[in-house]
């Protein structure tokens, strides 16, 4: 794909690492210094900022077919998970939280700290071979969950949830379904109403190209009446500007979710680096990943490579994840030949995206053989 020469750190290295950050592109780079030249030329430039918000919302809002309304505009996943559990009334006899034990740490810590307010929090867990059958959510969501945390992609494994079945299997029982969406946003499409998710988050570290500090998180419009976040600030007010502090009066859609300032630098970088997600398209992302991952799963059998994701139809996305026996030594060894790639649990985990071609799983796997001894063998989660 040729937006690959608008990310210079190809011109020295194998970047496989998106599913920590995505590489920076010539254009993020570019919205910051608009940013800082703006600022400078303007000084506060408060009323085209909040346009740009306005912006990345409507481009969220784009990305998942959802109606800019529905989209909170965040500093990260943590804040839109913490205020959606905040407005969640736990009351008795339906205080359970339902998480999978691939959530991101901050969603298992969000839920039980919620303990403290009499929440109870139910995990639910993979079986030996990575998979999370749907029967394990079957057999944890009933009649006293009040909200089902499921991960689409993991970030520990690869592993593709079906979130749309975690979705059926919570209405059925009369819960919300909240998807984070971090690792799949930007390399798999996402479309909230075939999901039949009540909520979606993710932000713009890694697949969405551009840098820490903002996210998103969407609400079904239907819910938003009914969802008073007590955890909040003041862009999420019905009128921002009236700046009256005897009262709480939350907007009436999404944006009730937002919180403080919004994160405007980054605001910037992540326009820029959702604006190349979009021009390249979603669907065509994932159909180059896809053509990938596949060269990248037979080089690793050819090497005899134990793969820790699961590997059936719509299973897996962007992420590889390869068993070792010193997996930190492994990133390193990598990192010594110029090819960036990181860690968990176990695992070496590859990730690839629109900007890689075939060349790098080539590189890729080359580096592997020569290191053939750090690969190892399949542990339990
Ligand atoms: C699946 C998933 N969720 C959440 C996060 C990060 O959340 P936050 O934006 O709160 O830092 C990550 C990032 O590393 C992630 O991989």
């Amino acid at each position: 794909m040729s937006a690959r020469a608008r990310f210079p750190i190809f011109e020295h290295t194998t970047y496989a690492n998106s599913c920590s950050q995505g590489a920076l592109s010539l254009d993020v780079r570019r919205a910051y210094e608009e940013y800082l030249e703006g600022w400078d030329a303007h000084g506060a430039e408060w009323e085209h900022w909040v346009e740009r918000a306005e912006a990345a919302r409507g481009a969220f809002a784009r990305l998942i077919g959802a109606a800019s309304e529905e989209v909170a505009v965040t500093t990260s996943v943590s804040q839109g998970v913490s205020g959606l559990v905040s407005a969640l009334p736990l009351e008795r006899g339906r205080n359970r939280i339902v998480i999978s034990e691939f959530e991101f740490p901050t969603v298992g810590q969000i839920a039980h700290a919620q303990e403290l307010r009499g929440a109870e929090v139910v995990h639910v867990r993979p079986d030996p071979d990575g998979r999370i059958p749907l029967e394990r959510f079957e057999q944890a969501i009933d009649e006293r969950t009040a909200l089902v945390c499921c991960t689409a992609v993991s970030y520990r494994t690869g592993y593709r949830l079906d979130v749309s079945e975690v979705a059926r299997l919570a209405h059925e029982r009369g819960a919300l379904c909240l998807a984070d969406s971090y690792q799949a946003a930007g390399a798999i499409p996402l479309d909230v109403r075939a999901l039949g998710v009540d909520v979606l988050t993710a932000g713009t570290v890694k697949y969405l190209l551009a840098s820490a500090g903002l996210g998103f998180m969407f609400v079904r419009s239907d819910l938003h009446e009914r969802l008073l976040p007590t955890q909040t600030g003041w862009f999420a007010d019905e009128d921002i500007f009236r700046m009256d502090i005897s009262d709480y009066s939350p907007a009436h859609d999404a944006r009730r979710f937002d919180a403080g300032t919004p994160p405007v630098p980054n605001i910037y970088a992540g326009l820029a680096g959702m604006g190349i997600v979009e021009e390249v398209g979603v669907a065509a992302i994932e159909v180059h990943v896809r053509g990938l991952v596949d060269r990248l799963l037979a080089g690793l059998d050819g090497l005899g490579a134990t793969v820790a994701t699961p590997r059936g139809e719509g299973e897996c996305g962007p992420l590889v994840c390869v068993a070792s026996t010193d997996p930190r030594a492994l990133v390193d060894a990598l990192r010594d030949e110029r090819i960036v790639t990181s860690s968990r649990d176990a695992n070496l985990r590859i990730s690839l995206h629109l900007y890689n071609v075939e060349e790098d799983v080539d590189r890729i796997l080359e580096a592997l053989a020569t290191h053939r001894g750090l690969l190892g063998q399949h542990e339990e989660i």
